[in-house]
């Protein structure tokens, strides 16, 4: 048996309560930060290790959540929103210095947003899935894999991270205009248009979009 990539001992949850408990670390450690330097270094690595986590949840764990786990679809629909709301947090933070007055903040409500969505995934959805009798090994190879790939990738900018749950074409969209305005080194890039935009209460309902917003496939394109 071909052994390429570093195979995975553990089941899918404990890979993911791993990612929860590094990202608390780096909550902790920006609650003792003072420096702005400081700061603003370990928002870079809580939006990178966010991101990654979150994409490898709504790509490969969701879906499997889904399609295995009792009242899965009811535990990923809220799972979803909160994610949701994660990234818009997220998206702000990433125009942010670290002398930025609201800063802490922000973090502060990121964190808490964050620890609530950690809770509930932990004591509910991972509980769903390991009661499913889904490969959980398997899920946690396709999780490791996923993420190696993202990491040598430059974070996205954040407000086109926005896009889970939306229709396939918007998304494609968001992440081509990310592209344009993402810079070499992958650093942050202001670019609040898209999400203004998305606000935009003026707007009107294009096309009738939000309408069929059902669950089940649609969360990603590829
Ligand atoms: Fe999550
Ligand atoms: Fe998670």
């Amino acid at each position: 048996m071909p052994r390429g990539k570093a195979k995975t001992a553990m089941d899918v949850t404990e890979l993911l309560h791993q990612d929860h408990m590094k990202v608390s670390e780096l909550f902790f450690q920006f609650s003792k930060a003072e420096e702005e330097d400081e700061k603003e270094e370990l928002v870079k690595q809580i939006l990178t290790e966010l991101h990654v986590h979150a994409k490898v949840e709504e790509e490969v764990v969701y879906p499997a959540v889904e399609e295995e786990a009792e009242e899965g679809e009811e535990v990923v629909g809220e799972a979803e929103v909160e994610h949701k709301m994660i990234k818009y947090l997220m998206a702000e933070l990433s125009e942010m210095t670290g002398g930025d007055e609201e800063l802490d903040a922000k973090v502060t409500v990121l964190c808490e947003l964050v620890k609530h969505h950690v809770r509930e995934e932990e004591k509910e959805m991972f509980k769903k899935l390991r009661d499913s009798g889904a490969d959980l090994e398997g899920l946690a190879e396709q999780v490791q894999e996923r993420k190696e790939e993202l990491m040598t990738e430059p974070l996205p900018t954040m407000s086109a991270t926005l896009e889970i749950g939306d229709e396939e074409g918007e998304a494609d969209d968001a992440t081509d205009d990310a592209e344009e305005v993402e810079d070499e080194e992958g650093e942050f890039v202001p670019q609040m248009k898209a999400l203004d935009t998305k606000r935009a209460p003026a707007k009107p309902p294009a096309a009738s979009k939000k309408g069929g917003k059902g669950r089940g496939g649609r969360r990603k394109s590829a």
